[in-house]
C-alpha cells in the first residue's frame, strides 16, 4: 500500500484509521469465531457441508485481518495493532440451551453480523475508491457475501431440528447491537464525509440508509423465509433508529 494520500483533515484521517483498525479486531474475532462454529457445527451433527463452509469462513477472515493491517498501517502507521483476543465472545443469552444457542451464534454472526458486512463491502466497492483499495474491497466482499449465506443455509437446516420461535423476541436486540450505539447517535462531520468513500469508509448516513435497507430487503425476509417472524423485531428496531 502506497503513502497516504493528500488531501485528507486530520479529522477525516482519524476517522479512516479508526475504521480500519475496528475492521481488522473485527476480523481477527471472525476468524475465532468461525473455528470455534465449525467445531461446534461438527459436534451438533450439523451436515460436514456446513462444517466445511465455516472453517473455509475462517481462513477467509484470517486473510482480510492481513489486508486490513495495510490499511492500518497506511492510516494509522504508528498505531499498535491490538493483540488476538484469547476466545471469540459469545452473545448468546445464557438460558438457551445449547442447540439454541448454537442458533443464536449463526443468525447473529453470519446472517445479521456478515449480511450487514457484505452489503457495506459491496456499497464501497461500487464507490469506486482507487486501487488497490477497490481490489481489496472485491475480495472481502466476495468473502463476506458468501458468510452471510452460510447463516442462512445453516437456519433451514436447523429448522427442521428445532423450533426458531426462541429467536422472535430475541432478534430486535440482536440487530440493534449490530447497529451499535454509533450508529444510533448523530456523526460528527468527519464522519459523514464523502471522501470517507475514496479510503474504503461509509460515511455515517448512508451506513445509516444502507443498514435500514439491508434489513427490509435481505434480512427480515430471510427469516421470514424461515419461519421466524419479525414483526416485533422491526417495531423494536424503528423505535430506536
Ligand atoms: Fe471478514
Ligand atoms: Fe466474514
Amino acid at each position: 500500500v502506497s503513502s497516504p494520500s493528500p488531501g485528507l483533515t486530520q479529522g477525516v484521517r482519524r476517522v479512516v484509521a479508526a475504521a480500519w483498525q475496528a475492521r481488522y479486531r473485527i476480523e481477527v474475532e471472525s476468524e475465532l469465531r468461525f473455528s470455534a462454529l465449525a467445531q461446534r457445527l461438527a459436534d451438533a451433527q450439523m451436515p460436514a457441508e456446513l462444517v466445511d463452509r465455516a472453517r473455509t469462513a475462517s481462513s477467509d477472515e484470517t486473510r482480510h485481518a492481513a489486508e486490513c493491517v495495510q490499511y492500518v498501517k497506511r492510516y494509522a502507521p504508528d498505531a499498535e495493532l491490538p493483540p488476538p483476543p484469547p476466545k471469540a465472545r459469545e452473545f448468546a443469552p445464557g438460558f438457551l440451551n445449547p442447540l439454541q444457542r448454537l442458533t443464536y451464534e449463526m443468525v447473529t454472526t453470519c446472517c445479521v453480523a456478515e449480511t450487514h458486512s457484505a452489503t457495506n463491502l459491496v456499497a464501497l466497492f461500487n464507490a469506486g475508491p482507487p486501487e488497490p483499495l477497490l481490489s481489496s474491497l472485491q475480495a472481502l466482499s466476495r468473502d463476506e457475501v458468501t458468510h452471510g449465506q452460510l447463516g442462512w443455509a445453516f437456519l433451514e437446516v436447523a429448522r427442521t431440528r428445532l423450533s426458531l420461535d426462541f429467536l422472535v423476541p430475541l432478534l430486535g436486540g440482536m440487530l440493534a447491537a449490530d447497529a451499535g450505539q454509533a450508529l444510533m447517535t448523530p456523526a460528527n462531520p468527519d464522519e459523514d464525509d464523502p471522501v470517507l468513500l475514496q479510503h474504503g469508509v461509509l460515511p455515517h448516513s448512508a451506513r445509516r440508509e444502507l443498514f435500514t435497507a439491508t434489513l427490509n430487503e435481505v434480512i427480515y425476509p430471510g427469516f421470514e423465509r424461515a419461519g421466524v417472524s419479525t414483526t416485533d423485531a422491526r417495531a423494536w428496531v424503528q423505535e430506536r433508529l
